[in-house]
């Protein structure tokens, strides 16, 4: 059954990292099909999905970004501008207009943040149907009812334990992908920007996971802090846990195993997406 669930989404995830940002959409729609659309406002990057009415992937876009901090909108019109960049670019390769869209905000950010959110989202010209919590709509898009999603984002790590599909327990601490590149940008003495490419360099991985390693062991030390909060099974998405040595670094510390599906920084935003209603 587990392996079964992450096998369906990893499935859909690999679907998507081909389309996504693409000029061509999974497949084509009419013009009066109905379509969900997904909005992930993160601090990195603000991710757009669209879904057709069954939850199958049509197509996505996504530009990195820096209007969001701690998951709040620091510049909406910076937000804004990206997002219509995004539907504009979306609407091209559909061939036609997007109508409404759900939106999402990290659990415990309070009503003012979904207003925000919702705003911004309208500011774009779509209706806004809903603002979710992110890792709701994580957990809902890998069809999890029990178990812990540890959402490693840029600068947040979000630890979300449900039971029998409700959130019954969520822990938020500022650290994140960015925390491992100012770590790096130390170690090596050089600046955030090239520290980031750094980062992201396949061929410099193992080199580049020594350094950031004490970061994931301090990620992994949250979620133990949580003690028998914990639920199984355990999956950590989020763009920062894009390292092959991740689950093993935390496997090892929680002493559990630890699920991590394909191009984990699509999860939230796919789930997201399934909201829109
Ligand atoms: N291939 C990669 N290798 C290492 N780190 C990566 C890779 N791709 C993305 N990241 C890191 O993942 C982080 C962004 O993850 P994600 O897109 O999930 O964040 P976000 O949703 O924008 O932020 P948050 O959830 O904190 O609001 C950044 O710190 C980025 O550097
Ligand atoms: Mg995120």
């Amino acid at each position: 059954m587990r392996k079964a669930f992450l096998k369906s989404s990893n499935e859909q995830l690999k679907k998507f990292a081909k389309i996504v940002n693409g000029d061509k959409p999974l497949r084509k729609i009419s013009v009066d099909e109905k379509l969900k659309v997904g909005v992930d406002l993160g601090t990195s990057s603000i991710v757009l999905t669209v879904l057709d009415s069954k939850d199958r992937i049509v197509y996505g876009a996504y530009e990195y970004d820096h209007a969001v901090q701690d998951g709040i909108v620091v510049n909406f019109i910076e937000s804004v501008n990206i997002l219509r960049h995004l539907k504009e670019k979306t609407e091209k390769v559909l061939g036609r207009e997007l109508k409404t869209a759900c939106g999402a905000i990290p659990p415990k950010t309070g009503e003012k943040s979904a207003k925000v959110v919702a705003n911004v989202i309208e500011e774009t010209g779509l209706i806004c149907t809903g603002i979710e919590d992110e890792p709701t709509a994580a957990a809902k898009f890998l069809s999890l009812s029990n178990g812990t999603v540890v959402d490693i984002g840029g600068g947040t790590t979000g630890i979300s334990v449900f039971r029998d599909s409700k959130l019954i327990h969520v822990v938020d601490e500022a650290t994140g992908g960015f925390h491992m590149t100012l770590v790096l940008g130390g170690r090596y003495k050089i600046k955030n920007d090239e520290a980031e490419k750094l980062k992201r360099n396949k061929d410099k991985e193992s080199e580049v996971y020594a350094v950031i390693k004490p970061v994931v062991e301090k990620m992994a030390a949250i979620v133990q802090n949580m003690g028998s909060e914990i639920i199984d099974p355990v999956i950590v998405v989020g763009g920062a846990t894009n390292f092959t040595e991740f689950t093993t670094t935390f496997s090892k510390d929680l002493k559990r195993k630890v699920y991590k599906p394909l191009y984990p920084q699509f999860v939230t935003p796919l789930g997201i997406a399934m909201f829109d209603n």
